[in-house]
């Protein structure tokens, strides 16, 4: 009996093996990964000393000790051509030390280092990229110290999107080496079906994202319907932040940074940190904002209703209590009131409720309903709780 007991589970297992069970895909985004990517702010004027400085700002402005981690380099860091041997090789003028000189350098600051390919026979600015490299360009990122890859889709082919991506988390996986793999096809083959069963951890749900309220909001629009295939080592990426770049206002970018929070997106800075004032600085290391990122509680946050310009917002937090952001989408001067009952948040009945708001941190007591008077492209964000603890 004692001899079952033990050979059973040993069985089983070497069962799952035998009849090509995939094994369990290691958990490294049990929440979602935060850090800063190159594209936005710098396209292709990128090279070593831009990521050094970057890594340095991580530590020096707080963003570091604010929970973000991964140093990405988006396109544009590797050379024309592979090297004799066939491999990827970094731009000998703007990366004259390599990679894995960089990695060194972002890891003795306790961050880690990301790059970029893509499924396809060239990167999106014709550079050499992985399609039928996977296994070789896979171990040169393990041997430089990688530590995320951003896998994008030009240059394809025409070949079915899920066999590309599954063929590079296999050659990952095999390096042994931990590496998140972001799958990045634009949301073009509902990668929500799929990507995180071939091995990503997170998926680009939509095109690029610009610096303007329309481009944020028009993505914001596409993310309804997508909360219930979001998990832990499994997020919907609605693209990195906008924040910082100059082109909306302080209360466009805190809209669009809460919004990105309250869906459990990365949170991927896309500015220059070198150089951010107080107030964009106050917006990506808001802690409330980010914890409820950060917080899984067993449901990405989603659009209650809408009623014109007038939107709401709410997420369910692993402590009982609700996220809400409440959005006055409109461009009009005349400022709109938007109001939420604590039933419609889900919220036990009780007598009153405790709101914490957190931008101002004021914090009060409702009974019957929150409410807020927004002007245009305004938002308030807050969490509600039936607790008085
Ligand atoms: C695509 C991606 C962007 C960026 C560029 C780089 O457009 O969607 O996020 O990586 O390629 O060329």
């Amino acid at each position: 009996m004692i001899g079952y007991l033990i050979f059973l589970p040993l069985f089983i297992l070497l069962a799952c093996f035998a009849f090509g069970q995939p094994p369990a895909k290691p958990q490294l985004a049990d929440t979602p990964p935060m850090g800063w990517n190159s594209w936005k702010k710098f396209g292709c004027k990128i090279d070593e000393i831009l990521i050094r400085e970057t890594a340095d700002a991580f530590v020096s402005s707080g963003m570091r000790d604010a929970g973000y981690v991964y140093v990405n380099i988006d396109d544009c860091w590797m050379a024309k051509e592979r090297d004799a041997q066939g491999d990827l090789q970094p731009d000998p003028v703007r990366f004259p030390n390599g990679i894995k000189a960089l990695s060194d350098y972002v890891h003795a600051k306790g961050l880690k280092l990301g790059v970029y390919s893509s499924a396809g026979t060239k990167t999106c600015e014709g550079l050499p990229a992985s399609l039928d490299h996977e296994d070789a360009d896979a171990r040169k990122f393990a041997e430089w110290g990688v530590d995320y890859l951003k896998y994008d889709n030009c240059n394809n082919l025409n070949r079915p999107a899920p066999p590309r991506y599954r063929a590079m988390a296999e050659a990952l996986k095999k390096t042994g080496r931990p590496i998140v793999f972001s799958i990045c096809e634009w949301g073009s083959n509902k990668p929500w079906e799929w990507a995180s069963e071939v091995g990503g951890y997170l998926w680009r749900t939509t095109g690029d994202i610009s610096d303007n309220w329309q481009s944020m909001t028009r993505l914001l629009d596409k993310q309804v319907g997508l909360e219930k295939y979001s998990k832990q080592n499994a997020w919907n990426d609605p693209d990195m932040l906008e924040v910082g770049n100059g082109s909306m206002t302080d209360a466009e970018y805190r809209a669009h940074f809460g919004l990105w929070a309250l869906l459990n997106a990365p949170l991927i800075a896309g500015n220059d940190i070198r150089s951010m004032t107080p107030v964009i600085k106050d917006i990506l290391m808001n802690r409330d904002v980010i914890a409820v990122d950060q917080d899984w509680g067993g449901k990405q946050g989603f659009k209650l209703r809408a009623d014109g310009r007038s939107e709401v917002w709410i997420k369910p937090m692993s402590d009982g209590s609700r996220a809400v952001i409440l959005l006055n989408r409109g461009g009009s001067d005349e400022p709109v009131s938007i109001a939420v009952t604590p039933q419609e948040l889900g919220l036990p009945n009780v007598s009153k409720y405790r709101v914490k708001n957190l931008w101002t941190k004021e914090t009060k007591t409702i009974t019957k309903e929150l409410r807020a008077v927004l002007t245009a492209h305004n938002s308030a964000m807050y969490i509600v709780s039936s607790s008085q603890k």
